[in-house]
């Protein structure tokens, strides 16, 4: 179990390098994957503190949820016009179904502001990590290449 989310998440940061962006010349699109990569780089903070590889530290880890909750409540704004660059893995269907995708940040806003308060020793990393998880999961699956 431990592993398989630790894998989802080493998945759903796969790609926020520097690199990542190059190419893009749609400023739009530009500006709402600098937001997923920020979402993605607070993931990754509690993903390390979660496989030991950075001390647990409560302060940090609610910092962390708090800036996940901070990007996925600028979602709709940054995604609202039908943007589109080459590099883009937006689906166009996320403009045929606004409410929904709007739903699915809102509910990763309201998850990760909920964790930002809740967060107190290491035991709620791993329930922390697998509900972030499929919150990243419910809109990627639908809505990014
Ligand atoms: C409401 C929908 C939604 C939610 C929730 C969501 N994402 Fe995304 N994410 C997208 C879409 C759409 C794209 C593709 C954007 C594009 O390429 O134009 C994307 C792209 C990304 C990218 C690639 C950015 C780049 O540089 O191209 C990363 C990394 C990412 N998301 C991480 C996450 C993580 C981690 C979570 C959960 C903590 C998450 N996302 C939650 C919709 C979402």
């Amino acid at each position: 179990m431990r592993r398989t989310v630790l894998t989802l998440i080493a998945v759903l940061i796969a790609g926020t390098g520097a690199l990542a962006h190059q190419g893009v010349t749609n400023p739009a699109v530009m500006a709402r994957m600098h937001g997923m990569t920020l979402i993605a780089g607070h993931l990754e903070t509690l993903g390390r503190m979660t496989k030991g590889q950075q001390p647990f530290d409560a302060a940090a880890a609610r910092a962390a949820a708090a800036g996940i909750a901070e990007h996925a409540a600028a979602v709709p704004a940054l995604f609202q016009a039908p943007e589109t660059d080459a590099k883009s893995e937006a689906l166009p269907v996320i403009w045929e179904r606004y409410d929904d995708f709007t739903r699915l940040s809102a509910e990763l806003e309201t998850l990760s502001a909920g964790l930002a308060q809740t967060i107190t020793d290491p035991a709620d990393l791993g329930p922390a990590m697998s509900a972030l998880a499929a919150g990243c999961r419910a809109c990627h699956r639908d809505y990014r290449q």
